[in-house]
């Protein structure tokens, strides 16, 4: 009995050694190159192992790496004009995710908020990650794989200020300015747009002259439910995903 206690444990390291040295976690990095303090928020699908935290400052120029368990899938966004209110209620003005707290409790970013997305496998197999514009535009994203071993590991962006280029009737209008940009689908509700009822398949929900404006500006984000062949990216075995917000624009 004495001589298991021993050679288990022993066994079942040498594995863990091997296995994680073949299969190590990734990590993200997140990265704050905006000119204003951003608050991310991390959102866990349902059934997959929650990260180490759900929500943070990030002030110009800070950066925060996070491991993340292996096989998770969830979405990640910045939140911006956070403050607390004399209550000591935590509340943004963009992609707020009703926590009251710093950290996000369970819920997404009330849209418009730019996303990252991730359905990440490890274990050897392949990462699928995307920028999407469905649920609207408020910040610059930009995605990039680290250390993949295959797959197509592109780094990915919707890396143009959309605020300023926002149609007016999608618009959400701050005290500076347009601070995020409603999708057609949150803005008017209509099923063609938002790929809902008849029209929630593939085959029945088009593109609108307003995704095909987001595309437009950005070619490598989903800029509506099913624009997935052209949104949708893979990497395996990739160590670090480093998300950076307002990466240095594009020279358009
Ligand atoms: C990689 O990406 C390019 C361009 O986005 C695409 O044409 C190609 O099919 C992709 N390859 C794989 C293996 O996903
Ligand atoms: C899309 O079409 C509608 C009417 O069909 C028009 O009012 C609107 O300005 C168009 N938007 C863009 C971004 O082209």
């Amino acid at each position: 009995m004495a001589k298991l206690g021993i050679i288990l444990p022993l066994i079942s390291s040498i594995f863990l050694i091997f296995t994680s040295d073949v299969y190590s976690a990734t990590k993200f990095t997140l990265i704050n190159q905006c000119t204003y303090p951003i608050w991310p928020g991390l959102l866990t699908a349902l059934g997959t192992s929650q990260l180490p935290t759900t929500g943070f400052a990030l002030q110009t120029g800070e950066s925060n790496s996070i491991s993340v368990p292996t096989a998770w899938s969830g979405r990640l966004w910045a939140r911006t004009s956070c403050s607390l209110d004399s209550a000591g209620k935590f509340t943004c003005a963009t992609a707020d995710c009703g926590s009251g707290k710093l950290e996000c409790a369970g819920s997404g970013a009330t849209p418009p908020a730019s996303l990252a997305e991730f359905s990440l496998k490890g274990g050897g197999g392949l990462d699928f990650y995307d920028v999407s514009l469905v649920d609207g535009y408020n910040v610059p994203i930009t995605v990039e794989p680290k250390g993949g071993r295959f797959g197509n590991c592109t780094t990915i962006e919707c890396a143009t200020d959309l605020n300023s280029k926002c149609p007016k009737e999608l618009g959400v209008v701050g005290p500076s300015g347009t601070i995020a940009c409603k999708s057609a689908c949150e803005a008017f509700g209509d099923p063609s747009y938002c790929c809902s009822g008849a029209f929630d398949t593939p085959d029945t929900c088009s593109p609108s002259n307003y995704s095909q404006y987001f595309k437009s500006w950005c070619p490598q984000a989903y800029s509506y439910a099913y624009d997935d062949v052209t949104s949708t990216f893979t990497c395996g075995g990739a160590s670090e995903y480093i998300i950076t917000f307002c990466h240095s624009s594009p020279a358009r």
